[in-house]
C-alpha cells in the first residue's frame, strides 16, 4: 500500500519524508489556504522535496479553464498529478489529460458510479473521500469496497487512493481491502506508530538493561 501524506505544509513534508515510508503527497485549495502561502512557492517548494506522485488541484470549473491549468502544472515536474474534481468538465478534462499523458487523481467522489466515469475516463487515481461520506452517515469504505469490486471486474487500472482518512481504523480498513493508496494528515501517520504495550516494553527492557553489568 503506497501512504502519501495530506497536507500542503513543507515542516509536514519533511517529518513524514525523514521516516522513510512516505510514497507521494496529496494537496488540495483547503490545506494550502491553511499555510496562508502563495500556491506557486508552496507548490515549487513541494516539488523540490518529494520525488513521489504530488497531486496538485485545478480550481477552474470549466473544462477549457481546467485543461489550462492541468497543462501548466503538468509542465512543472515529472511528479505532478494534476487533481481534478468529479464533475462533468472534469470528467472531460480527465479524458483529455489520459489522451496527453497527463496523469489525474479524480477528487470529491462519493459514490462507486462516479469512480467507474473517472474509471473510464483513464484517470490515475481515485480518491473516494471517506471520512466526509461517514460524516453524513453513508459508511465511506462500503463505497470503497465497492469501487475495488468494480474496478476489479472490468481490469479498470485506476489506482484507488483512499482520502479523506480520519483515524487509524481507517488505514487498517483500506489496507484490509486493498486500496492502492491511503493519504492521512500527519497525525494519523503519527497514530500509526504508537501502542501503549511497545512503549511499556521499551521502558522494561531500558530500565533492565541498567542492570546488565558492564
Ligand atoms: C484528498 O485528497 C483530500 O485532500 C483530503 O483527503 C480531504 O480530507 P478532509 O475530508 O479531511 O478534508
Amino acid at each position: 500500500m503506497k501512504f502519501f501524506l495530506d497536507t500542503a505544509d513543507i515542516d509536514e513534508i519533511r517529518a513524514a519524508s525523514a521516516w522513510g515510508i512516505l510514497d507521494g503527497v496529496t494537496t488540495n485549495p483547503s490545506l494550502v489556504a491553511k499555510t496562508g502561502r502563495r500556491f506557486d512557492d508552496v507548490k515549487a517548494e513541494i516539488l523540490a522535496l518529494v520525488d513521489g506522485p504530488v497531486s496538485l488541484e485545478v480550481t477552474a470549473t470549466d473544462y477549457e479553464g481546467m485543461m489550462r491549468e492541468a497543462r501548466a502544472l503538468a509542465q512543472e515536474g515529472p511528479q505532478v498529478v494534476v487533481k481534478i474534481p468529479l464533475t462533468p468538465a472534469g470528467i472531460q478534462a480527465t479524458a483529455t489529460c489520459t489522451k496527453e499523458g497527463i496523469r489525474t487523481n479524480v477528487t470529491l467522489c462519493f459514490s462507486a458510479n462516479q469512480a467507474l466515469l473517472a474509471a473510464k475516463a483513464g484517470a490515475t487515481y481515485i480518491s473516494p473521500f471517506v471520512g466526509r461520506m461517514d460524516d453524513i452517515g453513508n459508511p465511506g469504505m462500503d463505497v470503497v469496497s465497492d469501487i475495488l469490486e468494480i474496478y476489479n471486474n472490468y481490469g479498470y487500472e485506476t489506482q484507488v487512493l483512499a482520502a479523506s482518512l480520519r483515524h487509524p481504523a481507517h488505514v487498517l480498513e483500506a489496507a484490509r481491502l486493498g486500496a492502492h493508496v491511503a493519504t492521512m494528515p500527519i497525525k494519523v501517520i503519527e497514530q500509526l506508530f504508537k501502542h501503549p504495550m511497545t512503549d511499556l516494553g521499551l521502558a522494561r527492557f531500558l530500565a533492565d538493561w541498567q542492570k546488565v553489568p558492564e
